[in-house]
């Protein structure tokens, strides 16, 4: 019988109009160019236009190119995957809204809470669906929207510059063709560092794993414990992150997790056309790629443009690569990503 793998069928991506420099959030809090530009890469981000983009609104502009590329129309996706930590909703997911908006009829649509890993994740659940011949038109979407909830006082910088608005979505389809389409997929997570970077607030964990009481109100049996007064004043409704911690746990895990893939696949990092690693920070795909010694031609990075935009960083940064031309027929195109949760995960691509 016939092998099905997945091909990418269409690329698309949107980020807002809106340019962010770092002197620009030089104004709001006590950072600088310099430092931000050192410590991470990054020189501008997008953030949404307010009142007009969100995840799922940006998600449907990045899906539109990417179905018009791989010349399907509304009635052809029969799934939606959607990977966001920066829901337009707590719910119903941004799946359904993006289905809406592009009036795909009654397909189904999933929610993926990777993070940073969502796309790789996605594509995986996708890979299944499309091997065992069960979709034909899968979209994948990765979005976010951070700049609305992020801290842009001085207390939140190490957090806020790094982060970055924008979406990305593919069109995954069956191939036959001998040797294509996605080789392997690998995912991992641990969840004993699930608070080292996490936006807990509003959530419905009640301080059960953090300790942490003096944000919920004790005399009120029915007083909220989603949003409390407290967590607002004390700033705990913002994402948090023990910066050096996930530094050193991702330069760990990306290495690891791309040599997995090319173990299951038999190949080696001398095969490796393309790196397209998670946008996390410009210094972290450095050291990846100097314990993998992949020269500077052969890993994409576009952080300086866009900052991080956790689920949408790879498909934006393949998108783009590709609409450069450097991503050809026949290469092999290596995704990796790492984030929280933690979760981290790779994926080997037969262009
Ligand atoms: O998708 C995964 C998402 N996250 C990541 O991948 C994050 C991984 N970690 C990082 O990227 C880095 O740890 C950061 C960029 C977040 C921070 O860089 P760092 O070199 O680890 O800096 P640090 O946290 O050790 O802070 C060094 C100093 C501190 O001041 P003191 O204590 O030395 O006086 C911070 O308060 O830099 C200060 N600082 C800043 N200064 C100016 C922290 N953030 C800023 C800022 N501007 N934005």
């Amino acid at each position: 019988m016939t092998q099905l793998r997945t091909k990418i069928a269409g690329l698309g991506f949107y980020v807002p109009d809106n340019v962010v420099t770092n002197d620009d959030l030089s104004k709001v809090m006590d950072t600088n160019d310099q430092w931000i530009r050192e410590r991470t890469g990054i020189e501008e981000r997008r953030y949404v236009t307010r009142f007009k983009d969100t995840p799922s609104t940006m998600g449907t502009e990045a899906a539109k190119i990417a179905m018009e590329r791989a010349n399907v129309g509304p009635e052809d996706i029969d799934f939606v995957i959607f990977a966001t930590l920066s829901p337009d909703y707590y719910f119903p997911g941004g799946g359904v809204l993006v289905q809406r908006q592009l009036g795909l009829g009654h397909c189904g649509a999933l929610d993926v809470r990777n993070q940073c890993s969502g796309f790789v994740y996605g594509l995986s659940v996708a890979d299944q669906y499309i091997r065992t011949g069960t979709y034909k038109n899968i979209l994948l979407i990765g979005a976010e929207a951070h700049s609305p909830g992020i801290d842009f006082s001085t207390r939140g910088r190490d957090v806020t510059v790094i982060f970055g608005d924008g979406a990305g979505a593919a069109i995954l389809q069956p191939t036959t063709e001998e040797g294509k389409g996605v080789l392997t997929t690998h995912l991992h997570a641990d969840g004993n560092y699930a608070e080292k970077l996490a936006f807990m607030n509003p959530g419905s964990h009640s301080g059960v794993f953090t300790g942490q009481d003096d944000i919920f109100p004790k005399t009120d049996p029915y007083a909220s414990l989603m949003i409390t007064p407290q967590m607002v004043e004390t700033g705990q409704h913002y994402p948090n992150m023990d910066g050096q911690f996930v530094f050193k746990n991702a330069v760990k895990r990306f290495p690891e997790v791309i040599g997995e893939a090319l173990q299951a696949t038999g190949l080696s990092v001398k095969d490796i056309d393309l790196l397209v690693p998670h946008q996390a920070n410009l210094r972290i795909a450095q050291f990846v790629q100097k314990i993998l010694q992949l020269s500077d031609d052969k890993v994409y990075n576009n952080i300086q443009k866009y900052g991080n935009t956790t689920a949408a960083s790879i498909p934006i940064a393949l998108c783009e690569a590709w609409e450069k031309g450097l991503v050809k027929e026949g290469d092999l195109v290596c995704l990796a990503a790492f984030g929280s949760g933690f979760t981290w995960a790779s994926a080997l691509i037969r262009w």
